[in-house]
């Protein structure tokens, strides 16, 4: 294989969720549920929901990218490339990349959306480091979004307290120097899979009617506890051979940037690789699982925290199923 001749390296983050705080005491009220079955069995305390009407996850994207841009003091005009990861478009198509592009005056660039459930943010990450390493696009946006909110059943109690809505979004640019950026990525999907966790309708395979309404058939549909082992296995299993892969001992790591599913896959994965607790970060208690954009907005929380040449490794695992891991090492 030819060496690369650039590394993919994050430069900047940012990120949104609404204003609205949607608590377990406030689902108790919806379905037959505690505050504390919610806290022991999945490690959430509330979640933020966007409430505006007619606003999709393109609202918080935009948000999420205007803040990237401020930040990294970013024309947009120089912007060559947006990826959006993403489960929840505004709409079939056009593709939400757009939508973001037009909203925060992305105009000299291209894009499209990247669905791989949770796994959405880090398989768009790691599409856009392929671009960005191979020199033909300096400058690229990755959002991860969703409003997960928008095909959650607030009927039904094995699915509603997992997701919150949120966006977030990071800048990716070539460096020559390898000791920072992306270095190494696993992805793997098992499409046999599905049937544990999907969308049932709504699709070409079964287009919205009265009939797939009235069954709640554009909700999220989950079984719980096969997906519950798959992720932990499948996460552990790509977090430690990475580790293996890159001889990184438990302490040589400098932080564990897991997707937001359940607090007990997040400690299981933790514990199968070795690592202090202090090095996971976890925001799942307040955000809950907002799908794409669980990784991105980690890192903007963690971002003062982290320090260059910092070790991470990012985790993921989804509907598809998808999962996957990234070493990098952090460039600023
Ligand atoms: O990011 C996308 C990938 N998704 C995931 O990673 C989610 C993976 N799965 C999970 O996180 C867990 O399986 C859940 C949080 C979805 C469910 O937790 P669990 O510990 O697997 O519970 P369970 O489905 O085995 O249900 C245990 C009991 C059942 O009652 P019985 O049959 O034992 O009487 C459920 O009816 O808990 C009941 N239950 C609830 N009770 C109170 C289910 N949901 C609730 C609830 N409040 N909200």
């Amino acid at each position: 294989m030819t060496e690369k001749k650039y590394n993919a390296v994050i430069t900047g983050v940012g990120g949104y969720v609404p204003d609205y705080v949607m608590t377990n005491q406030e689902l108790a009220q919806k379905v037959e549920t505690s505050d504390e079955w919610i806290n022991t069995r999945i490690g959430i305390k509330e979640r933020h929901i966007l409430k505006i009407e007619n606003e999709g996850t393109s609202y918080m994207g935009e948000r999420a990218v205007k803040q990237l841009l401020e930040k990294t003091n970013t024309d947009p005009s120089e912007i060559d490339m947006l990826i959006c990861g993403i489960v929840t478009p505004d709409m079939q198509f056009p593709a939400t990349a757009n939508i973001i592009s037009d909203k925060t005056g992305i105009k000299n660039a291209f894009g499209f959306d990247l669905n791989a459930g949770c796994s959405s943010f880090l398989y768009a990450l790691n599409a856009a480091s392929k671009y960005v390493e191979s020199g033909t696009h300096k400058k690229v946006v990755v959002v991860g979004a969703d409003k997960m909110s928008s095909i959650t059943d607030y009927t039904d109690r094995a699915t509603c307290p997992i997701f919150g809505d949120g966006a977030g979004a990071v800048l990716l640019e070539p460096t020559e120097d390898k000791n920072y950026g992306l270095i190494d990525t696993t992805m793997q999907v098992d499409g046999s899979g599905r049937k544990h966790l999907h969308q049932v309708a709504g699709g070409s395979q079964k287009p919205a009617s009265f009939q797939t309404v009235l069954n709640r058939e554009h909700f999220i549909y989950q079984e719980g506890q096969p997906v519950f082992k798959a992720a932990v296995s499948k996460m552990a299993d790509v977090s430690v051979d990475m580790m293996k892969k890159h001889n990184i001992a438990a302490d040589e790591l400098d932080w564990f940037v897991p997707h937001q599913a359940n607090m007990r896959i997040i400690e299981a994965t933790a514990k199968r690789m070795g690592i202090s607790k202090d090095i996971v970060m976890i925001n799942i208690h307040k955000y809950g699982n907002t799908t794409s954009a669980t990784i991105p907005l980690l890192l903007l929380e963690w971002e003062d925290k982290i320090k260059k040449g910092d070790k991470l490794i990012i985790a993921t695992f989804g509907a598809g199923f998808a999962w996957g891991s990234t070493y990098m090492r952090w460039g600023y």
